[in-house]
């Protein structure tokens, strides 16, 4: 649903640019797990808000999502040959049209999101693209690469701190987008947004420990240990891979007490936290 949505919202050219488009489409519409427009849809759901408005929503966030890997993937960032069991963006292609798709993977994501199709009034719409453009820039997702390239060795107060900014902030996205769309009350939100929160943080050390002892042909990107060899401080490298497990299995608890007050409303958001957690790809 959400694949059909991005491949109908993202540009198609027919002069020399098609490589740029065709870069973009292969980088977004691969098969990704789209966790982050499923959480979107799903919450959006739970306060009946407009489908469409949902899936372009989604969609947009997704893109971001998708810039941010095409650009991690980089020699000159993780320099990963391997995404979604299929070559890199760079690598089907070549780096500079890797860069521009990142780029313009980006800001299709605004175009999309300040479209009066996305939701009718104006100062929502602003406010979806003010929370889309924190959570992607110096103080979310780029500014948490930042820290992860700068391999910062620290304790786990600064690897929470990267970890909140690097993932955690578009995962929150996740919820943030239609509780602004949904004018939602303070006390939902702030459920919500602890729900994020935890599940963002488990999320990622369950990505740490698939980096540290998963199977990269399920996974369909690099494994055995790449984070530790090149000196990456994460969950794993700072806790060991038991401790890190004991952790994932503290939080999917504490994660789904935050949906309590939501009831059967919430069943579907519940139902994923396992699903997320326990997974192996
Ligand atoms: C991978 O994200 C990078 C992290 C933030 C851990 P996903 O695990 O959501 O990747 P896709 O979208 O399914 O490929
Ligand atoms: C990347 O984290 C998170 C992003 C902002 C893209 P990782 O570098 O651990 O993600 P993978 O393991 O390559 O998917
Ligand atoms: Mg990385
Ligand atoms: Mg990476
Ligand atoms: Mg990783």
């Amino acid at each position: 649903m959400v694949t059909v949505a991005l491949d109908e919202l993202l540009p198609r050219a027919d002069g020399p640019e098609r490589r740029l488009t065709e870069a973009m489409r292969y980088a977004a519409l691969g098969p990704g797990k789209r966790l982050r427009p499923f959480f979107l849809v799903e919450t959006g759901r739970m306060f009946e808000l407009n489908e469409q408005s949902l899936l372009r929503a989604a969609c947009a966030l997704e893109c971001v999502h998708a810039y941010s890997l095409v650009h991690d993937d980089l020699p000159c960032m993780d320099d990963d040959d391997l995404r979604r069991g299929r070559p890199t963006a760079h690598k089907a292609y070549d780096e500079a049209t890797a860069v521009l798709a990142g780029d313009a993977l980006q800001t299709v994501a605004f175009e999309i999101l300040v479209d009066p199709d996305t939701h009718p009034d104006g100062a929502i719409r602003a406010e979806l693209v003010r929370r889309l453009a924190v959570a992607s820039g110096a103080q979310g997702m780029a500014g948490g690469q930042m820290i992860d390239l700068l391999g910062v060795r620290g304790d786990l107060g600064t690897v929470a701190r990267m970890q909140r900014m690097k993932t955690g902030a578009l995962i929150a996205c996740a919820f943030e987008l239609p509780l602004v769309m949904a004018r939602a009350k303070e006390a939902e939100s702030h459920a919500l947004m602890a729900f994020a929160q935890d599940l963002g943080l488990a999320y990622q050390i369950v990505d740490d420990l698939l980096d540290a002892e998963g199977d990269p042909s399920l996974l369909g990107k690099a494994a055995g240990g790449k984070d530790v060899a090149k000196g990456k401080a994460n969950y794993v490298t700072l806790l060991g891979v038991e401790q890190a497990h004991e952790r994932v299995r503290f939080l999917v608890d504490q994660t789904k007490s935050h949906l309590d007050a939501f009831g059967g409303r919430a069943g579907h958001l519940r139902a994923a936290v396992d699903f997320v957690l326990d997974r192996r790809a």
